[in-house]
């Protein structure tokens, strides 16, 4: 008899639905095989399968049994399909009745006693089952992460017996309410603080723009300036996420098995802070079953990169493309997989290698030969897609004994939320959320200048010999700099402050 049981397969953050048919009775040898491109793993689980079945009371098949795992040009790798294929055996070989298990997505791994183990990519199989109007039927700790999708029914189960029993109508389940935490969460006090940072007030300037429009900022300065200091506070000023935000961040931290293994959601914009040795598998994604990178592991957040300089050339040049489209694809010989990756890069450096040139107390010991080998590990179009490069002097003395408490987190957070809602509002009917990724058209649209202010960009570009990106990128941070005023219109003042940040372009 022919069996079937609704499955899926993760691409990437997304689900595509597999069908796992499941056949027994047939005639020929004694054989069990699983067809469909499965990868060595799925092809071993018929021994946990058959375990499984045996240790719940459950005959195992005594007859030719073919497994098809359909669509089959699909790799199919994971051990999702262990409790589809076990539940498609005790149906095909009449061993129970499942009358309800077409309306239902399954996926979970066996233990040998029946028992059921956690899979990776929950929350990702719930966002599919609520686009097919189905039901869900996941592991107990599966379920946990799933349940923060609204609108679809799932259900937990803990073996094999359960699962059954449910699926026959012999035993009724609760299904999980859905738990939306980030309405009722609260940031916790005990981060960092902007308050320790003394001085340095265009540095704190800059990163609050920066936070509050998603603009990729560079900082530039002598060891000991403050720009690890700062660049670790900016977690206490990041807007919250929307919950659609959140949920592409959940489903991105599940598919890298990172929900399963640290056992906690994320409920704030991610901040990722690689070292500098990192390779580029591991900044972009990869391995044999495409994992998220760095890169989208920060999306909707920040990826700070300390000590850019100190990053292999190619690898931060194989950030380029990404940084400009908003994902990342990973090509593999069982097709590409897309993983987004609209992040706010935060990088710091010093301006040349001893680190003091242009500093007022100390003398700059490179030769120009030095400094210019330095810059050049970083290459002119990156640069170019830092929307902020700011120089960050040393901080003084006085600044530092002063016993005055700088502005606090939160007050710098008021005004960052403040202008995220005015993004939210300006990009309701985009796919954009943000100043720093608005298209050329929505520069146009967005960022309209008086006679002023166009007379001002329009001399800078040429005596700063700015590039076509810069100058949208100006026009960008002016709209952001606007917003935190809650000015509809952006003013010669925005506009020039926006000139200021291109520090790069002028030296
Ligand atoms: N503006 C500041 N206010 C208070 N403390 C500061 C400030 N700047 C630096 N410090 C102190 O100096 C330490 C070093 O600062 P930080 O690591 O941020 O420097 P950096 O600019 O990243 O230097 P490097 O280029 O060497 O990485 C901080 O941990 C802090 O104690
Ligand atoms: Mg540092």
């Amino acid at each position: 008899m022919l069996s079937t049981v609704q499955s899926c397969a993760l691409r990437g953050i997304d689900a595509v639905n597999i069908a796992v048919e499941v056949n027994s009775g047939e005639r020929g040898d004694l054989k069990f095989i699983i067809v469909g491109l499965p990868d060595t793993a799925i092809k071993e689980s018929c021994d946990r399968i058959f375990s499984a079945l045996a240790n719940s009371g459950y005959a195992i098949p005594h007859t030719r049994t073919t497994v098809n795992l359909a669509p089959s040009y699909i790799r199919k790798e994971g051990s999702f399909y262990d409790l589809p294929i076990a539940l498609g055996v005790i149906q095909s070989t009449g061993q129970s009745y499942l009358n309800d298990l077409n309306e239902f997505i399954i996926a979970g791994e066996l233990g040998l006693s029946g028992k059921i183990r956690e899979i990776k990519g929950g929350l990702t199989f719930a966002i599919q089952a609520k686009k097919e109007k189905k039901k869900l039927l996941l592991p107990v700790e599966s379920a946990q992460e799933a349940s923060f999708v609204d609108g679809v029914e799932i259900f937990a189960v803990n073996n094999l017996n359960e699962a059954v029993k449910f699926l026959a109508g012999q035993i009724k389940l609760t299904p999980l309410g859905h738990k939306n935490f980030l309405a009722t969460f609260k940031k916790e006090d005990n981060c960092l603080d902007f308050s320790e940072v003394k001085g340095q007030e265009s540095l704190r300037r800059a990163v609050e723009i920066a936070v509050a429009g998603g603009h990729n900022i560079l900082m530039i300065g002598p060891p000991g300036a403050g720009k690890s200091m700062v660049a670790k506070r900016i977690p206490s000023i990041m807007s919250m996420p929307t919950f659609d935000e959140f949920l592409e961040t959940m489903s991105i931290y599940s598919a890298a098995g990172l929900l399963m293994a640290e056992k906690r959601a994320y409920f704030e914009r991610p901040f990722r802070s690689p070292h500098h040795t990192i390779s580029n598998a591991g900044l972009l994604g990869g391995g044999s079953i495409p994992c998220p990178g760095e890169i989208s592991l920060a999306h909707n957040g920040v990826l700070f990169l300390d000590e850019l300089s100190e990053f292999r050339r190619a690898t931060l040049e194989s950030l380029r493309q990404p940084l400009e489209d908003g994902d990342v694809t990973i090509s593999r010989s069982s097709g590409k997989v897309k993983f987004p990756c609209k992040t706010m890069i935060v990088g710091a450096m010093n301006p040349c290698p001893c680190g003091y040139l242009g500093d007022k107390s100390r003398k700059c010991k490179c030769s120009n030969l030095d400094i210019q080998r330095y810059r050049s590990r970083i290459s002119g179009p990156m640069i170019d897609r830092f929307d902020i490069q700011i120089n960050v002097p040393a901080v003084s003395v006085e600044d530092i004994r002063s016993k005055k408490s700088s502005e606090s987190s939160m007050d710098m957070r008021v005004r960052v939320e403040m202008a995220s809602k005015i993004q939210s509002e300006r990009f309701k009917f985009s796919k954009n959320r943000r100043n720093a990724n608005m298209s050329h058209n929505e520069v146009m649209k967005f960022c309209e200048l008086d006679e002023k202010s166009s007379v001002l960009l329009e001399t800078a570009m040429k005596q700063l010999c700015l590039s076509a990106r810069a100058y949208d990128k100006i026009l960008k941070v002016s709209r952001t700099i606007a917003d935190l005023e809650c000015e509809e219109k952006i003013l010669s003042r925005h506009v020039l402050e926006s000139i200021q940040y291109r520090s790069m372009d002028r030296s």
